[in-house]
């Protein structure tokens, strides 16, 4: 079954074809990034409108590199949310009337289903997670815990209960002058300060909610923490370097130490890491130390797909198509969508 994947929820327009028996065959990804820098932050009707513009001719060149025709195609998944209202829309409507012109079923996907399964579309048997395991969902819009007892049977076993972690990274790294997408830039600031001896450790934030049981997050306060060290500092580039090295160490220790719990309480050894924050190169270290320390293992999908893309849809939908399940005719989103 060869299924095509649309992602719109935000600000990437994706899309891949994956094929049941010959796994990826083609994937691109267009980023908006520099349309919003300017605003600081995703504007929601200058992304939609952006998809419109792009994902026709992504749709041509991922069908030209798989060297396949739209009547190659055997359904058409996209993601109809959680995410942005208009651009989730585009993909939906260009998915379900491309369904419908081919005769070929088109399913909905749950964006974070995606992210969950990422790791999945690995092609070496040996490196790919097998259900059952415990998924670390760290983007922009989420921070949870999940346990995958199965494919499609997911039990939520904590969340934010305020920023998400991507959401901390970006807030922080404003607060502290950096554009926008922040996150990458704070990592890569916080790499710096560890070149200056003596200056890892000159600031030491709080881990959230780790003094008390539970696999719950909070990230708000630590943005407040970072506001107050900012702004009670000499603002140099030095402090503002080590400002970052403090917020991304107690980022990615509370992670770390709800992770382990996390694996506890669900009795498995493996836990998989997706999302756009699975890029911090310290938070994978860290995890890789925690899991090693309990026997068991860390995975991590392909780091192009550890943030929005659209393979990570085309597979969830081509496993539920699979299955047998699909739409009907009329087009649904849900900007707001428990998984
Ligand atoms: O999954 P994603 O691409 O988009 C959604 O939010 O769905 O995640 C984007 C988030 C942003 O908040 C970005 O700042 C963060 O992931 N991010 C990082 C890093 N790379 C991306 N945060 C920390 N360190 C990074 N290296
Ligand atoms: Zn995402």
């Amino acid at each position: 079954m060869k299924v095509l994947g649309i992602e719109t929820s935000c600000d990437e327009t994706g899309v891949a074809v994956y094929d049941t028996d010959a796994g990826l065959r083609a994937h691109a990804l267009y980023s908006q990034i520099a349309l919003h820098a300017e605003y600081g932050g995703v504007v929601p009707e200058l992304a939609s409108r952006d998809h419109v513009r792009k994902l026709l001719p992504l749709i041509r060149q991922t069908l030209a590199e798989a060297g396949l025709a739209t009547g190659d195609l055997d359904g058409v998944a996209y993601t109809a949310g959680p995410g942005l209202v208009g651009a989730l829309l585009v993909g939906a409507g260009v998915a379900r009337a491309l369904a419908w012109a081919l005769e070929v079923p088109a399913i909905g996907v749950h964006h974070m289903e995606g992210h969950l399964l990422a790791p999945l579309l690995e092609n070496d048997p040996q490196g790919r997670p097998e259900p059952p395991f415990v998924a670390l969902l760290v983007s922009g819009g989420h921070t949870q815990l999940v346990h995958v007892e199965a494919i499609g049977r997911y039990r939520l076993l904590g969340e934010t209960l305020d920023d998400a972690a991507g959401e901390a990274f970006d807030k922080t790294a404003k607060l502290m002058g950096l554009p926008y997408p922040g996150g990458p830039q704070l990592a890569a600031l916080a790499e710096r300060s560890d070149k200056l001896p003596g200056h890892p450790g000159a600031f030491r934030f709080s881990r959230p909610m780790t003094d008390r049981p539970g696999l719950d997050f909070s990230f708000s306060g630590l943005k407040t923490q970072v506001l107050l060290a900012w702004r009670n500092s000499d603002q140099s580039d030095e402090t503002r370097a080590d400002i970052a090295r403090g917020f991304e160490d107690a980022v990615v220790e509370t992670l770390a130490i709800k992770c382990g719990r996390a694996l506890d309480a669900a009795g498995c050894g493996t836990l998989v890491v997706a999302g756009g924050v699975g890029a911090n190169k310290r938070l994978r270290v860290r995890l890789e130390e925690m899991a090693r320390e309990r026997g068991g293992r860390v995975s991590f999908p392909r780091p192009e797909f550890c943030t929005d893309n659209g393979a990570m849809i085309a597979f969830a939908g081509a496993l539920r198509l699979q299955a047998g399940q699909h739409d009907d005719a009329s087009v649904r989103v849900a900007p707001r969508w428990d998984m």
